[in-house]
């Protein structure tokens, strides 16, 4: 068995830090992307990094014919990590059916040219948003997956039903990563977060308001039902996600999985309200946030965070980088963005 991997995806935000672990445990990586919502640039990064520079394939994966002639050329896979989706919440409300399109068909083609070129193991990205409004704190995965509330949500339920009915139908090997709150950049300072346009997520829009990118931070409510009123969330830092994605192709490539098709959150266990995470960027930026209070956001949910317990003791992983690491890697990344450090 070959140790070439596919990333999908790969030179967006978590997929450019998981082939950065996948080089350092010494896998030959191959990345599509349609660089619709990433840049080339990055390989040049990663390779400043590793020293090695993954193979490319700029291809859009709801082209059935091109996504088969890359596995025809690539029939020596042993895995594949599965990222390339569109990921806003907010957008997909205003276009439901470029989400459904894109994110499903990517998918479907994807599983039949791995079924047709006899290549079996594949990870996927999934979200704690299946879960919904939680019904309990922390989440397991036994929770149960919730009506969506977003048609990004929708994609990625659909998407895991995808999976799993294939794996139950087929030789395909299947396991769904259901990340919580993915922040950060790698302590490099060579890649991070590259939000196109206003970020959707509130740690970007933090640090484009720090370095003066934005004028004021919008806190989207501060009346929910927690215990300073705003929403709170399980942050992660994307270094340690990435490499949890590594443990997960090992698994799969060691017949470790103890089912075919397998689910695990991830997430630090932890949950930080907004204001929280203003304060702690505060104090490690040394800079004085501006922000105030606005509207709640359609979608939002009051409170989640992971119970990581599956996660720790199936895939022997644990986040280990704490909110002041993740806050200051993405501080610095914004201020290498800035001063024009990197070349992107
Ligand atoms: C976090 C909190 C906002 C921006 C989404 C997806 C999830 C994953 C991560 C892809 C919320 C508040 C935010 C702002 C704010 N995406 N906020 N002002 O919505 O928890 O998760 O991104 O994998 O699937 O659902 O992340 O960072 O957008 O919001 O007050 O300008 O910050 O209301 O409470 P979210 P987020």
């Amino acid at each position: 068995m070959s140790n070439k991997i596919l990333v999908t995806g790969g030179t967006g935000y978590i997929g450019s830090h998981t082939v950065v672990e996948l080089q350092n445990k010494g896998f030959d990586v191959v990345v599509i992307d349609n660089l619709s919502n990433s840049k080339i640039e990055i390989l040049t990064q990663i390779e400043k990094i590793t020293g090695k520079a993954p193979e490319f394939a700029n291809i859009d994966l709801k082209e059935k014919e091109l996504v088969f002639d890359f596995f025809r050329k690539n029939p020596e896979l042993s895995g594949v990590i599965h990222f390339a989706a569109y990921k806003a919440v907010g957008e997909s409300m205003d276009f439901p059916m470029k989400y459904y399109q894109n994110n499903l068909l990517s998918l479907m083609n994807l599983i039949n040219g791995m079924l047709n070129y006899n290549t079996s193991n594949l990870v996927f990205s999934s979200s704690c948003t299946v879960y919904g409004n939680p019904d309990n704190l922390p989440i397991d995965e036994k929770a149960p997956v919730k009506p969506p509330i977003s048609p990004y949500g929708s994609t990625k339920q659909v998407c895991e039903n995808i999976i799993k009915d294939n794996v139950n139908s087929t030789f395909l090997k299947g396991i769904s990563l259901r990340y919580f709150n993915p922040v950060g950049a790698h302590n490099s300072g060579l890649i991070g977060e590259l939000p196109l346009g206003v970020p959707n997520n509130l740690v970007p829009f933090i640090t484009q308001t720090a370095i003066g990118k934005r004028d004021t931070l919008k806190v989207f409510g501060d009346d929910y039902p927690t215990p300073d009123g705003t929403c709170i969330r399980d942050y992660i830092h994307v270094e340690d996600l990435a490499k949890a994605h590594v443990v997960a192709v090992e698994r799969m490539l060691e017949g470790k999985q103890k089912e075919d098709y397998e689910i695990f959150n991830l997430g630090k266990g932890i949950g930080n309200s907004v204001f929280e995470i203003i304060r702690a960027f505060e104090k490690v930026s040394e800079k004085k946030l501006p922000y105030k209070i606005a509207q709640r956001r359609p979608g939002d949910v009051p409170a989640v965070w992971a119970d990581t317990q599956k996660a720790n003791e199936e895939l022997e992983w644990k986040a280990e980088r704490d909110l002041n690491d993740m806050l200051l890697s993405a501080w610095v990344w914004e201020k290498k963005l800035k001063e024009g450090k990197v070349k992107i």
